[in-house]
């Protein structure tokens, strides 16, 4: 472990079934007044803005909503939901969704705040100052955007995705209400699900890791490993729905509250997913046991934990053995969540994988992998995982 380390945390975290229909009081403690919406359509169908407009009571007057934040969102969608917020006076962000509503509203209000170009304010640490406030409602259990201090975004110019990270990008409040996310599809439910573990796996063993983290990594692994099959498969399991949306809150401080800790499986799938628009919790899903595969003998100690806390039964065994085992839960989750296997299974073509390696090498997140990655690594990678 690095001598030196950080921890921090931006938002009041605030979890109950049913919060969001009882959330004025919270709001009215922002002393803001007029508050824009920021949505996906899958949203709006499923009726929960409905839920959250009666959840803000007399607290705010609601001036705005963009319910058509696409799903890899873009930097013109960024653009075009800071103009309308702009034109209604907005003062308040309230993001519902997954990462790409919530990431987008991070973005928006980088525009709303300091204007000029969003490109310009990628990378770590541009901005310095506090944004316009912000509340997120996650309706997945996966990105833990809403409490992280990133945001990605797709440069559809240039077929990428980007990133931004500061800890004034952070929401002031995340209102985690399980009830919004009953209504989310069981192929949807298993790979946000999966994002979240592989954030909690990935910064478990990332070089930003310390021993904060480490808590919270493997709580997040034990719930979501007891929890992503009820999940999925009894979608009205208010329970472990519940326990899913904590346990992705709590990969998402993992990831985020160390200063910013994922892997190699992260840079492939933000890769893919910039390229071919591959949902990012299935890309990572599909990616997770080669990537597990490829740190292993970097950091066994950390990967025979992951393994118990995957339910493995380690008492007397080699740890190899051990390590094999908590892959193998890995897949078996996988499987009896019924999400894909292999790349070529989701529209990944064969034809340009040495340009997606080198991309992945670019990406933030190879940076904290515990195993240095080279081209042929990733290389090989997507080979195993194609
Ligand atoms: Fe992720």
């Amino acid at each position: 472990m690095n001598s030196f380390f950080e921890f921090a945390l931006r938002p009041r975290i605030l979890y109950k079934p049913g919060l969001v229909r009882e959330m004025s009081n919270e709001i009215s403690g922002l002393n803001v007044q007029r508050a824009f919406i920021v949505a996906d359509a899958g949203v709006e169908r499923a009726g929960l803005l409905d839920t959250v407009r009666a959840g803000l009571g007399s607290s705010v007057e609601l001036c705005g909503v963009y319910s058509d934040v696409p799903a890899n969102s873009s930097v013109a969608a960024v653009e075009h939901g800071a103009a309308l917020a702009r034109e209604a006076g907005a003062d308040l962000i309230i993001a519902v969704g997954g990462g790409s509503p919530i990431d987008t509203a991070k973005a928006i209000r980088i525009l709303l705040t300091e204007g000029g170009n969003l490109l310009d304010y990628q990378g770590y640490n541009l901005l310095t100052r506090p944004l316009t406030p912000m509340i997120a409602i996650p309706t997945t259990a996966g990105t833990g955007s809403e409490v992280t201090a990133w945001a990605v975004i797709r440069d559809e110019a240039n077929d990428l995705k980007i990133a931004f990270s500061s800890p004034f990008l952070g929401p002031d409040m995340a209102i985690l209400d399980p009830e919004l996310t009953l209504s989310l599809p069981p192929r949807l439910t298993a790979a946000t699900g999966m994002d979240a573990l592989t954030h909690a796996i990935e910064s478990f063993v990332g070089l930003n890791a310390n021993p904060i983290t480490d808590t919270l990594g493997l709580q997040a692994i034990d719930m979501i490993s007891n929890n992503l099959r009820a999940a999925t498969h009894t979608g009205n399991d208010i329970e472990a729905r519940g326990q899913m949306l904590i346990a992705s809150c709590i990969a998402g401080i993992a990831f985020s509250g160390g200063g910013g800790s994922l892997g190699v499986v992260h840079a492939l799938a933000h890769t893919i997913g910039g390229l071919y628009q591959v949902h990012h919790g299935t890309a990572n899903a599909i990616l997770l046991p080669y990537g597990m595969r490829f740190n292993m003998d970097t950091v066994p100690n950390r990967f025979s934990r992951i393994a118990r806390a995957m339910g493995v039964n380690a008492g007397g065994r080699a740890e190899d053995e051990v390590i094999e085992d908590g892959i193998a839960a890995v897949e078996a989750l996988l499987i009896d969540c019924n999400l894909p296997l292999r790349l070529r299974d989701v529209g990944v073509p064969r034809d340009n994988f040495e340009g997606m390696a080198e991309t992945a090498l670019g990406d933030p997140a190879i940076y904290t992998n515990p195993r240095t990655v080279t081209v042929l690594d990733a290389l090989a990678l997507l080979d195993l995982a194609w």
